[in-house]
C-alpha cells in the first residue's frame, strides 16, 4: 500500500476501506508514516469529510490502538462524561462528585488544556498536592473506595489519539467533525464505561460554531456509542460566553468548590449545565427518569455531600483541603491584578469566549506550547455578564497573573472580546437540546 494513493483517494472524495485507514493510522502510530503525510490526510478529511462507515471504522482502529479500561467490576454504576471543550468548562469538578454522591461510580480519565480551551487535569494539578498519576491499582481502589476518581489520562489508552490530537492542535485539522468523534469515541470506548454523558459544546468558544453542527456531531457520536453497546446520551449546550465568572485553573477550582459550597448567586448558566449534565448521568446509571434524576442531583449538591464527596477525591488522591482553602483565601494577595473598566454606559451583549480563553492562556492560564508551565494563579474573574448593564467607570472583569508583565496589554485584548447594546438583550437558553 502506497501512503500517497490513500491521500489522493481521500483528496478526490473516495471512502477510504478499513485496511486503507488501519495502514495510515498504524503506520503514523509505529512512525513508519511521517507527520507531513499524515497532516496531508488530515487536510484531505477536513475539506472531503467522511461517510459513516469511515467515521465508525476510524473509531474503532483509535480505540483499539493501545489498551483498554476494564471496569466491569463496577457493573452498570459506572458513568463518564466528556466535554467537546469549552472555556471556563469546570463541570467535571463538579458532575463528578455530584453523580458519586448520588450512586454513580465516576472513575474517569480526563485531558489537558487545548489551544483556548482549558483542561481538567491542569485544574486539579492547582489543587496542593493532588495527584493526576495514579497507577490503574490506585485509580481502581479510589473508585472502589470514593465512587469517584479523576486522573490524567493514561498515555497507553488510545494512544494514536494522543498522536494524532498533537498534529492535529498544529495543522489546523482539529476543526473536523468525522475527525473529532474518532478522537472522543475512540478514547471513550477505550476508557471502559457502562454509560456516556457527552456535553457537546456550540458558539464562539467551541469548536462546532453553529447549534446545527453540534447536533451532527452529537447523533454521531451517540450512534457510535450505541452501535458499541452504550448507553450514551449528548448534551448539546452553549459556549459563547464562558461558563461561570472564572476562567483559569485554581480560580475555576475556587469556583467549583463554591458552588459544591452552595454559593450559586450569578452561577446559574453553569449551575443548570452541571445539573443537566448530573442528570443524564444519573438518570442512565439508575435507569430512571431525567426528571427524577435531576431531583436526585439537586439533593446531592443541596445536601452538602457533593462538596463531602470532592473533599474525600482530593485527601485519596494525596491533596491537601487545608492547604486548598488557605490558598484561595490568600489568592488575592499573591496575584498581580489588572481592573477591567467599562469605557461606557450599555448592556453587555457579547463576551467571546474563544478570545477569553485566548486572553486567560497568555496570562499564563494555557500552554503556548507544549512544554509551557502553566501558572495555576492565572485567570479571568468576569465581573458583569452579557444582559447586565454597565455604567462608564464600572468594574466588568479582574485579569490575575503571578507575572505582571503578562498583564500588559492583556486588558486591551479583554475589551476586545466584549460587544455592548444600548437595549436589553435576550439570552439564549445555555441547554439547546439532548440527543439520545
Ligand atoms: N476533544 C477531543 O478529545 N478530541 C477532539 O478532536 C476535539 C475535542
Amino acid at each position: 500500500m502506497r501512503f500517497c494513493d490513500i491521500i489522493d483517494k481521500k483528496k478526490l472524495g473516495e471512502e477510504l476501506s478499513y485496511d486503507e485507514l488501519y495502514f495510515a493510522v498504524n503506520g503514523f502510530l509505529e512512525g513508519t508514516v511521517p507527520d507531513y503525510q499524515m497532516s496531508a490526510l488530515l487536510m484531505a478529511i477536513c475539506f472531503m469529510g467522511m461517510t459513516d462507515r469511515e467515521i465508525a471504522d476510524l473509531t474503532m482502529i483509535t480505540a483499539k490502538s493501545g489498551q483498554t479500561l476494564d471496569l466491569s467490576r463496577f457493573g452498570t454504576r459506572s458513568v463518564d462524561k466528556h466535554s467537546t471543550g469549552g472555556v471556563g468548562d469546570k463541570t467535571t469538578l463538579i458532575v463528578a462528585p455530584i453523580v458519586a454522591a448520588a450512586g454513580g461510580v465516576v472513575a474517569k480519565m480526563s485531558g489537558r488544556g487545548l489551544g483556548h480551551t482549558g483542561g481538567t487535569v491542569d485544574k486539579l494539578e492547582s489543587i496542593p498536592g493532588y495527584r493526576v498519576d495514579l497507577t490503574t491499582e490506585e485509580f481502581f481502589e479510589i473508585s472502589e473506595k470514593t465512587g469517584l476518581s479523576v486522573i490524567s489520562a493514561n498515555k497507553d489508552l488510545a494512544p494514536a489519539d494522543k498522536k494524532l490530537y498533537a498534529l492535529r492542535d498544529v495543522t489546523s485539522t482539529v476543526n473536523s467533525i468525522p475527525l473529532i468523534v474518532a478522537s472522543i469515541m475512540g478514547k471513550k470506548l477505550s476508557a471502559g464505561c457502562h454509560n456516556i454523558v457527552l456535553d457537546v459544546k456550540y458558539g464562539s468558544g467551541a469548536f462546532m460554531k453553529t447549534p446545527e453542527d453540534a447536533e451532527i456531531l452529537g447523533q454521531k457520536m451517540v450512534d457510535i456509542g450505541k452501535a458499541c453497546k452504550k448507553n450514551i446520551r449528548a448534551v448539546i449546550t452553549d459556549m459563547d460566553v464562558p461558563l461561570g465568572r472564572t476562567i483559569g485553573n485554581l480560580s475555576e477550582v475556587q469556583e467549583a468548590y463554591s458552588l459544591l459550597g452552595g454559593h450559586d448567586e450569578g452561577l446559574e448558566d453553569l449551575k443548570t449545565v452541571c445539573l443537566t449534565l448530573s442528570a443524564n448521568m444519573l438518570s442512565l446509571v439508575h435507569g430512571i427518569s431525567v426528571k427524577s434524576a435531576y431531583t436526585m442531583a439537586e439533593n446531592a449538591l443541596v445536601s452538602g455531600k457533593a462538596l463531602e464527596k470532592f473533599k474525600e477525591m482530593v485527601m485519596a488522591h494525596s491533596g491537601s483541603i487545608s492547604k486548598l482553602e488557605e490558598l484561595l483565601s490568600n489568592y488575592s494577595t499573591v496575584v498581580e491584578t489588572t481592573n477591567v473598566i467599562s469605557p461606557k454606559d450599555g448592556y453587555i451583549s457579547a463576551l467571546d469566549a474563544e478570545a477569553l480563553g485566548i486572553t486567560a492562556l497568555n496570562l499564563g492560564a494555557g500552554r503556548l506550547t507544549k512544554d509551557t508551565k502553566i501558572d495555576y494563579l492565572a485567570g479571568i474573574t468576569l465581573v458583569k455578564k452579557p444582559g447586565d448593564f454597565v455604567k462608564k467607570g464600572d468594574l466588568i472583569a479582574k485579569l490575575y497573573s503571578t507575572q505582571k508583565t503578562k498583564l500588559i496589554g492583556a486588558e486591551d485584548a479583554f475589551m476586545k472580546a466584549v460587544s455592548f447594546s444600548e437595549k436589553p438583550i435576550n439570552l439564549r437558553n445555555i441547554i439547546y437540546k439532548t440527543l439520545s
